[in-house]
């Protein structure tokens, strides 16, 4: 992927309007018993994705292999947590959550990395 933060804004965008369409589902249906799940897909897929594209477009990062597999678990760990916390509420297996989640921890984790390898510089932002 050679656009990261055009990527992580994009994804994040489709990713925020799912979530509203589901808090609108839930507040029209007066059954909240999904709210984890809406609130943790808004919260990651929304929120975190797009500060993610943010930082990478404040230090002019567009392409590496170290940042795109971070991007790529963030959606995937985003959308199968969401969708996992919702089955596992519903009585179903908690499989998907837990491997979301774990996808979103390794995102986490690859994320403080490349905070640690490629630190914003003040002269970096125009
Ligand atoms: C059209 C937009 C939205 C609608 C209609 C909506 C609707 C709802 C509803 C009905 C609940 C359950 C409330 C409860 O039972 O206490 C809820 C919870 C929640 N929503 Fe949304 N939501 C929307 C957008 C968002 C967005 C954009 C975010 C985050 C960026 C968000 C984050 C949360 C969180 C964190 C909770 C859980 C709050 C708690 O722990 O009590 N929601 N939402
Ligand atoms: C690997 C990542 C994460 C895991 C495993 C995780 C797990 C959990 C769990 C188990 C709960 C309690 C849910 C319940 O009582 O049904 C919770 C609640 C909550 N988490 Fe997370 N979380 C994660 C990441 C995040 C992040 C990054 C945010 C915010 C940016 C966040 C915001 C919240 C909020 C607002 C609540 C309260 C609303 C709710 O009950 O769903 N979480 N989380």
């Amino acid at each position: 992927m050679n656009n990261l933060p055009r990527l992580c804004w994009t994804v994040s965008a489709c990713l925020g309007l799912a979530g509203m369409v589901w808090g609108m589902q839930m507040a029209g249906s007066e059954d909240h018993s999904n709210l984890a799940a809406h609130a943790h897909l808004n919260l990651l897929g929304w929120v975190s994705l797009a500060l993610y594209g943010t930082y990478y477009r404040l230090i002019g990062l567009t392409r590496s292999i170290v940042a795109s597999i971070q991007v790529a678990c963030a959606i995937v760990g985003s959308v199968v947590m969401g969708i996992g916390i919702a089955i596992a509420h519903q009585g179903g297996t908690e499989a998907f959550a837990i491997t979301g989640s774990l996808l979103t921890l390794v995102a986490g984790v690859l994320f403080v990395v490349i905070t640690f390898q490629r630190p914003l510089r003040i002269n970096t932002v125009n």
